[in-house]
């Protein structure tokens, strides 16, 4: 895709590949932890071959968004194989195509592990989020355990070159960064894997109507 940098580019050639190749994921708990969060209209980004798509419920206005485009197709044969009303997009997590504050609920699956600038990601996340609006990711992160901390550091130059795969990453730095409001940390498999749920402000007193409504409010300085 044109506008991409170099490292961008390398990791949509290996994930077309690896769409086109891999056999299918394996299935994960932490998927059914995302789906039962997931509300209103709801944004995946990095949604690869469509794992998650059975995991969503009915009501959940879905749209996935994925840098290869060869996953993408294959996360549409999946949605119509599922029988799922989803929109599927081909782009890329640092510069997301959507307005400000568009979406209830976004998700990030083990992809922040994956995307180059993970930072941005977050950043873009946050951006595209509505005020009150829920950020919820699994991600394999830098564990706590010294001993495992030190098998990712050995591993981690050979997972990213051949599939792009941090292993060290903390992105719950980047949420609080953002100024998200955590409202749910897991650590799964000695601390490996976190699952987490971040809110995003509403704007100053738009909690306040039904204390207006009821009254609550007369009278109080
Ligand atoms: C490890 S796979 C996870 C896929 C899926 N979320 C799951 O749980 O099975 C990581 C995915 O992130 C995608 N990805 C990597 N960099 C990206 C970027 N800059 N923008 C969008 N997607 C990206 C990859 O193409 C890949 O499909």
């Amino acid at each position: 895709m044109p506008g991409h940098d170099a490292e961008t580019e390398r990791i949509r050639l290996i994930y077309d590949r690896r769409a086109a190749t891999a056999p299918p994921a394996r299935k994960d708990a932490g998927l059914h932890w995302i789906g039962s969060r997931a509300a209103g209209q709801t944004l995946e980004i990095g949604i690869g071959r469509g794992r998650t798509l059975p995991f969503y419920p009915p009501e959940v206005h879905l749209t996935g968004l994925e840098l290869s485009g060869v996953a993408v197709a294959a996360a549409a044969r999946r949605a119509a194989e599922l029988g799922l009303e989803a929109t599927l997009v081909q782009g890329d997590a640092a510069s997301l195509p959507f307005p400000d504050e568009h979406f209830d609920t976004v998700v990030f699956s083990y992809a922040l592990c994956t995307i180059p600038d993970d930072r941005a990601a977050v950043a873009e996340a946050v951006r595209v989020l509505r005020p009150d609006g829920c950020l919820l990711l699994i991600e394999h992160v830098r564990s706590p355990n010294l001993i495992l901390r030190a098998l990712e550091r050995l591993l981690e130059p050979l997972t990213v070159r051949r599939m792009g795969d941090h292993l060290l990453r903390e992105p719950l730095d980047h949420v609080l960064a953002e100024g998200l409001e955590i409202e749910e940390l897991e650590r799964h498999w000695f601390g490996v894997v976190e699952r987490l749920a971040a809110r995003k402000a509403a704007p100053y007193g738009a909690g306040e109507d039904w204390k207006v409504a009821a009254g609550a409010v007369s009278g109080m300085p």
